[in-house]
């Protein structure tokens, strides 16, 4: 038999039978058979809850595409289960010119109550995607860490996290501590995170009907880059925006693009310059959004109208 023949069959064959969980080191995987991984002792007691509510419900037409001028840790606005993905980066409670200076306990008492919200208004299957730096240094609080517990007591599912790799773009810090000497050297972070969630279900289940007029939109490079969990984006500027703290327009455009279909509803609890209701009007998605500036509203509502036509994505 041919070298190419017999390498084919045993491809073939590697594909019909899958490959397991290797009880030693790693291996490839291939159409893998995950039953031993998820049937170990790691996982018990750790079950999807099928007690959930399948239903939808729409969400009212006058807040469709609407920024609310409201705290998010009451969406009273927001039917349960009408919302299909929440894309946000929290206020960091460092000082900016829209934070409110509370004890740390405070700080995470407002994000549960803001994530409980977003729970109840998550369909199932819906996803929830939080972009956060880890802060200081004497000690370093590991705000990816806390949120991560937080979210999973809630009752989420955590499906993973994405390091953002801001090396590219960011400023070169030099509070290295002590220059050259192990007396006391400091990390200054280059990295923020975004942590993914669901609610329920990991996977989307679109109804027939839904078929018709909710699509992907993700291309195949792109899916294939954007699934692995590092990402390199640059950051975006303050002073150009005219927020204190805007994320790129690539980062909820990459997620949005990976977690939701077109005619879907976007949220953002924490809106600011209005970077995630931008990228979903040009993605063909819808959004609701919350913030308790009325400045920042006005800013987001401007950003919308003068530069939608202009963002090209490749
Ligand atoms: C980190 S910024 C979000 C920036 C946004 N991603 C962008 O690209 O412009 C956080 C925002 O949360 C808002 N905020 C703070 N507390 C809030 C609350 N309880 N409810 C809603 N918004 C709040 C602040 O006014 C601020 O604009």
């Amino acid at each position: 038999m041919g070298r190419t023949l017999a390498r084919k069959i045993i491809s073939l064959m590697k594909k019909k039978n899958g490959t397991s969980t290797s009880s030693f080191g790693t291996n490839g995987r291939e159409n893998h058979n995950s039953t031993k991984f998820y049937t170990s002792r790691l996982y018990e007691g750790i079950d999807l809850d099928n007690s959930i509510n399948q239903n939808e419900n729409p969400l009212p037409e006058h807040i469709i595409n609407r920024m609310i001028c409201s705290s998010a840790e009451h969406m009273k606005e927001l039917p349960d289960n009408s919302i299909h993905l929440m894309i946000t980066s929290p206020p960091y409670n460092v000082s900016k010119e829209y934070d409110e200076d509370l004890s740390l306990s405070e700080y995470l008492n407002m994000l549960q109550k803001v994530f409980e919200e977003t729970y109840r208004v998550l369909v199932t299957g819906g996803r929830a995607c939080i972009n956060i730096a880890n802060l200081g240094r004497k000690p370093y609080i590991p705000l990816s860490d806390y949120i991560s517990r937080m979210m999973i007591e809630i009752g989420y599912n955590m499906r993973g996290e994405i390091i953002w790799n801001k090396s590219a773009s960011a400023g070169s810090s030099t509070a290295w501590g002590s220059w050259m000497s192990a007396s006391n050297p400091t990390l200054r972070d280059v990295h923020e995170y975004i942590l993914i969630f669901s609610k329920g279900d990991y996977k989307r289940n679109l109804k027939k009907k839904e078929k018709e007029y909710k699509k992907n939109t993700i291309s195949r490079d792109n899916f294939m880059a954007w699934t692995k969990s590092i990402w390199e984006m640059n950051t975006e500027s303050a002073k150009k925006i005219g927020h204190p703290a805007p994320f790129p327009v690539e980062l909820p455009r990459r997620l949005i693009e990976l977690y939701s279909f077109t005619n879907d509803i976007i949220l953002d609890p924490f809106m600011g310059s209005g970077t995630t209701a931008l990228a979903a009007l040009k993605l063909e998605r819808n959004f609701v959004g919350y913030d308790v500036s009325e400045e920042y509203i006005q800013l987001a509502q401007k950003r919308i109208a003068i530069h939608l036509n202009q963002i090209k994505f490749i």
